[in-house]
């Protein structure tokens, strides 16, 4: 039997070690025999719990235990659970973490000591929750040149998104029945800013390109200003507004962004609704393919923590590869990225064809405003034609 420790006994680190006993038997199987949590490290204590008897407090009595050989981060945030990886990995232990904070700063670092210890550093769970897409990249689309991932890599938005479609209501009252559910947290500014998909497309980019993306390049907008009309206008379009997390291959280099389009049916991720996530990746030679399913909550995600388990315990004497350099990546220009743009103005109709030529107009009832779409041009060119009109929002077009 394999033994384990779980650091952070949340969500997700209760999840992990309620997978393992509901799934004892068949983990038994395919993992070595087996796999057993000896310990959990937690500052709190958890009478009545399974692992009550397990709970330690100082991080060291896992660090000097020869029996460990698995450790789980699931703490979340960058420290100290850097700190207590690193020590694991020192110590010559696996380590597997559903923490993106900690996988979008430190996961190249930490992936180059796991192979200098000759152990493993694997992180399925930190992008997309129980969807598999870091092993995909990192195993069976190895033979493509990924051209583009785009992604709903947000639960939490996702739903507000659906809500504001389904039930014509504003971003304040969504925001409030999210954090109700349990949903969206007391501070919800990592959803709803975009901060959460930034990183996880840093990690999705990096995997994608081998190198260090840094998710403070990336441009990232939230959904905080999207309102009830802009619902209004998407409906009448015909489209579904969601907040996509991208990067795509261009030939200025890499472009990655986050940000709220409306995208029409055609569009792969425009039924994805709810708190589901999904990411479409296109390949040189695999051409397009979609990964679906629960990007977030307790057991959807201890899942993937657990198969990384899994797949610790069938290489334990050796390290996974993950080709993902610590060599910064520079992103392509921002304001040279093309975008198509929807544009709510007061200004008149024939100021917007005189700034942008022939616009298709959109009108949908909303007194003292219009709306209009422009054509393909570029982040720079329409900062600068949408100075010279009274904006109301702007909305990036997808396909
Ligand atoms: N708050 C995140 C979401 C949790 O809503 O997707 C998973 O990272």
């Amino acid at each position: 039997m394999i033994k384990a420790a779980v650091m952070g006994y949340g969500t997700i680190g209760s999840g992990v070690a309620e997978v393992l006993r509901i799934n004892q038997d068949s983990i038994a199987g395919k993992a070595n025999g087996g796999i057993e949590v000896k310990y959990v490290l937690d500052l709190r204590d958890f009478p009545g719990d399974p692992i009550q008897d397990k709970v330690v407090h100082d991080v060291n009595i896992i660090v000097n235990d020869p029996e460990i050989q698995i450790v789980v981060e699931t703490m979340g945030g960058v420290e100290p659970a850097y700190t207590f990886v690193k020590a694991m990995l020192e110590a010559g232990k696996h380590v597997t973490t559903s923490n993106k904070a900690l996988v979008a700063d430190k996961g190249a670092e930490l992936i180059a000591l796991a192979r200098e210890k000759n152990v493993n550093f694997l992180f399925e769970a930190s992008v997309g929750g129980g969807i598999p897409i870091i092993r995909p990249l990192n195993s069976s689309l190895t033979a493509d040149e990924i051209e583009e991932i785009t992604g709903i890599l947000n639960g939490t938005t996702n739903y507000m998104m659906t809500k504001m479609a389904n039930e014509g209501l504003e971003f304040d009252d969504v925001l409030k029945d999210a954090q109700e559910k349990g949903y969206a947290e007391k501070d919800p500014t990592a959803d709803v800013e975009g901060y959460d998909a930034c990183r996880k497309i840093a990690i999705l980019t990096s995997l994608v390109c081998g190198r260090q993306v840094d998710f403070q390049d990336i441009h990232t907008e939230g959904i905080t200003k999207i309102s009830a009309a802009d619902m209004k206008y998407a409906k009448k379009m015909g489209r579904a507004i969601k907040l996509l997390a991208s990067s795509r291959k261009t030939d200025g280099g890499y472009l990655a962004m986050v940000a709220p389009f409306m995208i029409s049916p055609e569009h792969p991720l425009y039924n994805v609704n709810d708190v589901f996530n999904a990411v479409f990746v296109r390949g040189n030679v695999l051409g397009d393919a979609m990964f679906y399913g629960s990007g977030a909550g307790k057991l959807p995600t201890a899942s993937a923590v657990v198969a990384d388990m899994v797949d610790i315990a069938r290489h334990l004497d050796c390290h996974i590869g993950i080709e993902w350099s610590s060599k910064k990546l520079e992103l392509a220009d921002f304001g040279k990225a093309e975008n198509v743009f929807f544009v709510r103005t007061s200004s008149g109709e024939d100021t917007i064809r005189q700034i942008f030529g022939d616009a298709d107009v959109i009108d949908a009832g909303i007194g003292g405003e219009i709306g209009f779409v422009t054509d393909v041009m570029t982040e720079d060119a329409f900062a600068e034609k949408s100075a010279k009109l009274n904006v109301i929002s702007v909305i990036r077009v997808g396909q």
